[in-house]
C-alpha cells in the first residue's frame, strides 16, 4: 500500500484532483457526442478478441554566516551562484494541471524534466502518485491513490467492441494513433479495453487467478487498485480487418503491432510492458498494452532507450507487491 503523504501535500493533491475533475467533466460531454457520431459510422468490425485481462528541489550554496567587523571582499566559495530551483511558478502550475507536454515545456524540455525527477529536484511540485497526472506511476509498489479513484472518461472515436473509455486526452491520442496506422497502410486498430474501475479490475484479476493460479496471474494482470487501466490512461489494442478483430495476444505479430512498436510514441503512447522490463515491472511482455504519457515524454522515453516507466522516472523497480 502507498504510505500516507504528509497532510499538506495530501490536501494539495485532493484540491488538484477536484479542480481537474471539474475541467474534464466539461470536455467529456463534448467529446462524448463527437465520439458517438463517429462510432455510428464504424460498422465494419465484428467483435474484437477477448481480453482476458478485461474479460478475463536543488541545494543552494551556503552563504557565510561568520560575523565580520567590516565589509571584506567575498571569497569565490561564498559567491558561487545557487542552482536555480526547479519548481518555479510556471513549472508548478503546469504540474498542477497534470498535462505532461505542458510540464515538459515549462521545465525546459522532457530531458530536463526527467533529470529533475531522477535527481529529486522536482519532488516539491511534481507528484508521481497524482492519479490525474499523465505521468502518474502505478505499479506493484505504488497503488492508485486513492485506491478507489475514478477519472472522468469518454468513449474514443476509435472502434471499441466493448465501448472502451479513456480520459479525454488519451482518447484523442488513441484516435490519432489509429488514424496514423490507417494512413500508413498498416491497417485498422481497435480498443479492446481502456478504463477499468477498481471493481472491473477485481473481476479481471480474479478471472486470471481462476484460469492460471495466483502466481501466473500476477505476471499478466494487476491486482485491483494496482492497474494503470484505473487511471484511464492505458489502452489494450487489437488489430482488425474486414473479417473482424484479433485478440490482444495476436497483436504483437500483426502489421498494426509492428507499426505501433515503431510509431506509438509519435502520438504520446509507450509500450509499457516489454521483455527487458519484466524484472522491474513484474509483468510479462504486453505489446498490446499502451500507456499514454504525452508526446514529449514518449519521445524522450524512446530516444533514451528505456524499457520501463520506472527507469525513466528514476523510481524503484516494482517486480513484486510489498
Ligand atoms: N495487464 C496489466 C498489467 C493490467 O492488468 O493493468
Ligand atoms: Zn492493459
Amino acid at each position: 500500500m502507498t504510505p500516507p503523504l504528509p497532510p499538506s501535500r495530501d490536501a494539495a493533491r485532493r484540491e488538484r484532483v477536484t479542480r481537474r475533475r471539474r475541467r474534464t467533466v466539461a470536455t467529456a460531454a463534448a467529446c462524448l457526442s463527437a465520439a458517438a457520431m463517429l462510432l455510428a459510422g464504424v460498422g465494419i468490425f465484428a467483435g474484437a478478441g477477448e481480453d482476458p485481462s478485461y474479460a478475463a528541489e536543488a541545494p543552494t550554496a551556503e552563504a557565510s554566516s561568520t560575523p565580520s567587523a567590516s565589509p571584506r571582499p567575498t571569497s569565490a566559495a561564498t559567491t558561487e551562484p545557487a542552482a536555480p530551483a526547479f519548481c518555479t511558478d510556471d513549472v508548478t502550475e503546469a504540474a498542477n494541471a497534470g498535462v505532461a507536454d505542458a510540464l515538459a515545456e515549462a521545465a525546459g524540455g522532457a530531458e530536463a524534466l526527467r533529470e529533475a525527477l531522477v535527481d529529486g529536484d522536482a519532488s516539491d511540485c511534481v507528484d508521481l502518485a497524482d492519479p490525474t497526472a499523465q505521468w502518474a506511476l502505478v505499479n506493484k509498489r505504488q497503488s492508485v491513490d486513492p485506491i478507489d479513484y475514478a477519472p472522468s472518461v469518454v468513449v474514443p472515436a476509435t472502434y471499441s467492441p466493448v465501448g472502451g473509455q479513456l480520459v479525454p486526452d488519451a482518447a484523442g491520442a488513441l484516435d490519432a494513433l489509429a488514424q496514423g496506422a490507417r494512413d500508413a497502410g498498416a491497417g485498422e486498430i481497435a480498443l479492446s479495453s481502456g478504463y477499468r474501475s477498481y471493481d472491473d479490475q477485481a473481476t479481471a484479476y480474479q478471472s486470471q487467478v481462476d484460469a492460471l493460479g495466483a502466481e501466473e496471474a500476477d505476471l499478466t494482470s494487476a491486482r485491483p487498485g494496482y492497474s494503470e487501466h484505473q487511471l484511464g490512461l492505458a489502452a489494450d489494442v487489437v488489430a482488425c480487418d474486414a473479417a473482424g478483430c484479433g485478440t490482444i495476444y495476436d497483436f504483437g505479430g500483426t502489421a498494426q503491432g509492428a507499426w505501433v512498436q515503431e510509431n506509438a510514441w509519435r502520438y504520446g503512447w509507450i509500450t509499457r510492458y516489454v521483455g527487458e522490463g519484466t524484472s522491474e515491472t513484474g509483468y510479462e511482455p504486453e505489446p498490446w498494452h499502451l500507456r499514454y504519457v504525452g508526446t514529449a515524454l514518449a519521445e524522450a522515453y524512446v530516444e533514451g532507450g528505456y524499457a520501463t516507466w520506472e527507469d525513466f522516472l528514476g523510481a524503484p523497480a516494482a517486480a513484486d507487491y510489498e
